[in-house]
């Protein structure tokens, strides 16, 4: 296919010319290749790979479990969520890196109900990643439907579902089709004016999209590790719980590292104050760690950056696509104004999977959506 042939010269200029090109150097991605697959699995950065010798091999190999405080491994959850928080745009002691997106979203609605007494719906959009229906689906089976319902709506009904039954909403921002981008900021607030809270699946907004928490009000989030913060396969997830709900805090997988003295072994669970009663049992520390240096890569780099460069190179990708007439048979199914998706370009096609398959033994990394997307992401400090 001819536009990933070398690119022309202004294309080279562009890149050239980018504040950002200097952070391709920070990542491992193989000279041969075009890695537009971030949203599914970020690129190794040099800075874990040289971390994970250090974890293996110095610290665990020679301080053993001495490391735990020498090395500062029990305090990795927070180090490692401070480094989001700056991010997400929340301030201190809201974050904690820990388990997946999964089990995170379990603790946290489980949390909202019971500070829900009197209401039961946790409300979604069908269209929502389906492992956030299935927790949902699973709390509604453990605690029955008096206590506990899913609702799931089409997007166009969310806001007149927002009723004083829902005890929750919960969605996530960025579809993981088309990229569709909700408005946080605007939906949390009507959420917010009828008693309701809001958790945000931040996955394919962290590391890519401007946020923020705290001047938005959210209650809670929840979000991948492994996607755009380039954290590595099955990296840790993160929890953000905004400080005006750490008094009502309270989560079924209570565990003794998110009791408030685990090193007692008291027989009965007393939760550590605020964000940390989020944790559950012993944090996978060469994940996390992994995880932690790969969030050095933004320290240097503002995510309003990132999001500048992913829309330039999705308005250069989409310009060649419509020049070019072997793609016209392609149909963009991701909203055509970048600021109402996030940084994936979504394109359908009867042969998608065909395509993506052709694309990927081309070393041309895409992902596919069955049954007919083909998905490319467009941004990430590491793309060039
Ligand atoms: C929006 C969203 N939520 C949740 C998940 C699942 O996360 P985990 O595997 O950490 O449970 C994904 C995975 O791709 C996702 O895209």
């Amino acid at each position: 296919m001819k536009i990933f042939n070398t690119p022309p010269q202004e294309i080279r200029e562009l890149d050239q010319s980018d504040t950002l090109s200097a952070k391709r150097n920070e990542f491992l991605v193989p000279d041969d290749i075009i890695y537009l697959n971030g949203n599914s699995l970020g690129p190794l950065t040099k800075n874990s790979q040289q971390r994970a010798q250090e974890v293996v091999f110095e610290q665990w190999g020679k301080d053993l479990i001495a490391s735990w405080n020498k090395h500062a491994w029990i305090d990795l959850p927070f180090i490692a969520g401070e480094k989001i928080a700056k991010i997400i745009g929340a301030a201190e002691h809201q974050l904690v890196c820990c388990d997946s997106v999964s089990i995170n979203l379990l603790k946290v609605l489980a949390c909202c109900l019971q500070m829900q007494p009197t209401r039961n719906i946790l409300l979604s959009q069908k269209e929502n990643f389906p492992t956030d229906l299935y927790v949902a689906q699973g709390l509604e089976a453990l605690l029955g439907p008096t206590r506990c319902k899913l609702k799931t709506v089409a997007e166009p009904e969310l806001a007149n579902a927002l009723d004083k039954d829902v005890a929750v909403l919960f969605l996530s921002q960025v579809n993981f089709r088309n990229g569709d981008r909700h408005d946080i900021e605007k939906i949390s607030f009507l959420a917010r004016e009828k008693g309701i809270l809001v958790v945000w699946d931040l996955s394919h907004s962290v590391g890519v999209l401007p946020l923020k928490m705290d001047e938005w009000e959210v209650d809670f989030a929840i979000g991948c590790g492994y996607k755009y913060l380039n954290g590595g396969p099955g990296a840790p997830a993160f929890i953000y719980a905004n400080k005006k709900n750490h008094a009502a805090i309270k989560q079924p997988i209570q565990g003794w590292m998110g009791h408030r003295e685990p090193f007692t072994f008291d027989p009965d669970y007393k939760n550590a104050a605020g964000i940390a009663q989020f944790l559950t049992g012993t944090s996978p520390i060469l994940s996390l760690a992994v995880l932690d240096s790969a969030l050095d890569i933004f320290t240097d780099i503002t995510i309003i950056d990132i999001n500048r460069k992913a829309n330039a190179l999705a308005e250069l990708f989409l310009d060649l696509v419509k020049n070019d007439e072997d793609l016209n048979c392609l149909t963009l199914e991701s909203k055509a104004d970048s600021t109402l998706r996030g940084s994936q370009l979504a394109f359908s096609h009867a042969d998608a999977y065909g395509i993506s398959r052709a694309l990927n033994k081309a070393d041309v990394v895409v992902d596919f959506r069955s049954p007919n997307i083909c998905l490319l992401y467009t941004s990430d400090a590491a793309d060039e």
